[in-house]
C-alpha cells in the first residue's frame, strides 16, 4: 500500500479538493483506495456525502485498544472507502505525545489497512503538531498545494524545513501549483519562472476553476458531474504523474 498525504501549513490552498479528486481518480484507475479525512471539520467526508462525525475515541484508538478500521465507510463509488473526519482529531496531538512510542503511532494504525487497500490518501488539516509530524513520517509522498503567491511558497519552505528537522526519512515532498489563475500577473510570473523549491513539481498544475468551487453544490468528485472539464482532466493528469 502506498500512502500519499495532502499537507500544508496553510488552509484554503486546495488540499481537500485535491484529496477528494485524486482519491477518486486513483479508484477509477483500479486502485483500492482509502481516503482518511484527518481534518476535524470533515470537509472531504462531507464532499463524499457523509454528514456525521463518527465520534472516534482518540484515547482508545491511539493506544491500540480499538481498531480504527471499524470506522471506515463505503462511498457511492467502486473501490473507494473513507475514514470520516472527526471532531476528536483535535485531541490526537496530546494522545500521540502520551503514547509509548509516539513515532510509531500512525504507522501502527495504518499498517492493517494494507490488507485491503493499495492506496491510502490522507487529507490533513493545516498546521504542525504531533499528528502532522506523524503523517510526514508515515507517508511515502507528501503533496503540498502551492498557490502561486509568496505566502504560499513560504508555507512550502516551512514544510521542507520541518521535514529536515524531524528527519522524517524516506518521505518525498512534492509541491504542485494549485488554484493557479493565469489572468493574474503574480501567478503568471511565478508559474513561468518557478522558484527552486518548485523545480521538481509535476508538470500538471490545478487551475483556478468554477468546477472545483461547485464541488460543494454537487457533493461529488469533479469527474462525476463535469467529466470533460479541464479541472477533471488536471486532477487525472496529476494522479498519473504521481502514481
Ligand atoms: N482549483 C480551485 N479553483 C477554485 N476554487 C478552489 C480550487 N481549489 C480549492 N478551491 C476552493 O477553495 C476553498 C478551499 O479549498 P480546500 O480544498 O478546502 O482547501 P484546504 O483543504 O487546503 O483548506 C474551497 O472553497 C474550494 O472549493
Ligand atoms: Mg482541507
Amino acid at each position: 500500500m502506498k500512502t500519499i498525504a495532502l499537507y500544508s501549513l496553510k488552509g484554503g490552498v486546495g488540499k481537500t479538493a485535491a484529496a477528494v479528486n485524486l482519491a477518486f481518480e486513483a479508484a477509477q484507475a483500479g486502485k483500492h483506495v482509502l481516503l482518511w479525512d484527518l481534518d476535524p471539520q470533515g470537509a472531504a467526508s462531507w464532499y463524499y456525502g457523509i454528514d456525521e462525525s463518527p465520534d472516534i475515541s482518540a484515547k482508545r484508538v491511539v493506544s491500540g485498544k480499538e481498531p480504527l478500521g471499524r470506522y471506515i465507510q463505503p462511498t457511492d463509488y467502486e473501490r473507494l472507502s473513507i475514514l470520516p473526519g472527526d471532531r476528536g482529531y483535535r485531541d490526537w496531538d496530546a494522545q500521540i505525545h502520551a503514547a509509548k512510542q509516539p513515532r510509531k503511532v500512525l504507522e501502527n494504525l495504518i499498517e492493517p489497512f494494507s490488507e485491503s487497500y493499495s492506496l491510502l490518501v490522507l487529507d490533513c488539516p493545516p498546521g504542525i503538531g504531533a499528528l502532522a509530524t506523524s503523517v510526514l513520517r508515515a507517508a511515502d509522498r507528501v503533496l503540498v498545494p502551492v498557490v502561486p503567491t509568496p505566502l504560499s511558497l513560504r508555507a512550502l519552505d516551512e514544510v521542507l524545513e520541518h521535514v529536515d528537522d524531524k528527519k522524517v526519512g524516506k518521505t518525498r515532498v512534492t509541491p504542485f501549483f494549485s488554484m493557479a489563475d493565469r489572468r493574474r500577473k503574480m501567478h503568471r510570473e511565478m508559474i513561468e519562472s518557478p522558484p527552486a523549491t518548485m523545480k521538481k513539481a509535476p508538470k500538471t498544475f490545478i487551475d483556478y476553476s468554477t468546477h472545483v468551487e461547485q464541488m460543494g453544490a454537487h457533493r461529488a468528485p469533479i469527474s462525476v458531474y463535469a467529466p470533460r472539464s479541464r479541472a477533471a482532466a488536471q486532477y487525472r493528469a496529476l494522479y498519473e504523474e504521481i502514481s
